[in-house]
């Protein structure tokens, strides 16, 4: 199994709050791995540590066996479209159309053409469900839909990685639904993922393996052939994180 991304023994303190006391896990490739943890246990501060957006206090960053963690930010630009980091709120463009949108980043780091962008934003916007969407505006859409055109928007440069911080979190049933099934279809092909949820069931659903953030570093780690014992000790552990 090939290791995509390796954290070790990671250390992260805000002021007096220390955040991450030695969290260390590796990333295979072609894994959906699930990172479950309450809130404020810093699962989003690990994520923008892996694209360069934090720098550990100590600890170390891999990414394909090339330390990270020291690169400055002009050596991070580039890598930035090898690991897309899919935030809480992926925000758009409101005064460019969702094509417009998914065609920023490939006209600004790409030479492509606008119709080959155009042929590729459609398809990844059909795998999305969001078919004949490409010429509405962001307040044309619902925000279930604003949320899966972000999606769509972060994979256009086709990275390597992809880093889905809650991307469930505030939507309805039925858009949580289509975007589990989304991340589901895209970390069965092509990508390499790790998912940010609280919840549990999403985990089970999306992830080939889950990990537990608790007391400052990654406490356990279980595949989804473990999990089918539901008396593994990470669902004893999981009733405290839930709500
Ligand atoms: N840039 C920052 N400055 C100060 N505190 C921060 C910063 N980023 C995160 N924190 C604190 O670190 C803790 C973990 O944050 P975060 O990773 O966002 O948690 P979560 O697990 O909910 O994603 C929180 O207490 C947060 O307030
Ligand atoms: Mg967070």
């Amino acid at each position: 199994m090939e290791t995509v991304l390796k954290v070790s023994n990671f250390h992260k303190s805000f002021g007096t709050k220390e955040i991450h006391k030695g969290t260390s896990f590796e990333l295979f490739r072609g894994e959906c791995l699930g990172l479950l943890g309450g809130s404020g246990t810093g699962k989003s501060v690990i994520l923008r540590a892996l694209v360069g957006l934090e720098r550990p206090d100590d600890g170390e960053i891999y990414y394909k066996n090339r330390k990270v963690h020291t690169l400055s930010e002009s050596e991070w630009r580039p890598l930035r479209k090898e690991i897309a980091y899919v935030f809480q709120n992926g925000a758009l463009f409101d005064s460019l159309s969702v094509l417009e949108n998914l065609s920023y980043p490939l006209l600004r780091h790409t030479k492509l053409t606008q119709e080959e962008i155009t042929k590729k934003a459609i398809r990844i916007l059909n795998q999305l469900d969001l078919f004949d969407t490409e010429h509405l505006y962001p307040n044309e859409l619902s925000g279930g839909m604003q949320k899966r055109v972000g999606l769509a928007r972060s994979l256009m440069l086709k990275p390597e990685v992809v880093l889905f911080d809650e991307p469930t979190a505030g939507l309805d049933p039925k858009n949580t639904i289509l975007i589990q099934e989304a991340i589901c279809k895209l970390s069965k092909t092509d990508y390499t993922s790790i998912l940010v949820t609280h919840d549990m069931s999403t985990a089970l659903r999306v992830c080939d393996r889950i990990m537990l953030l608790e007391d400052n570093k990654i406490k356990l780690t279980a595949t989804i052939e473990e999990l089918k014992d539901k008396s593994h000790p990470l669902y004893e552990f999981i009733k405290g994180v839930q709500n």
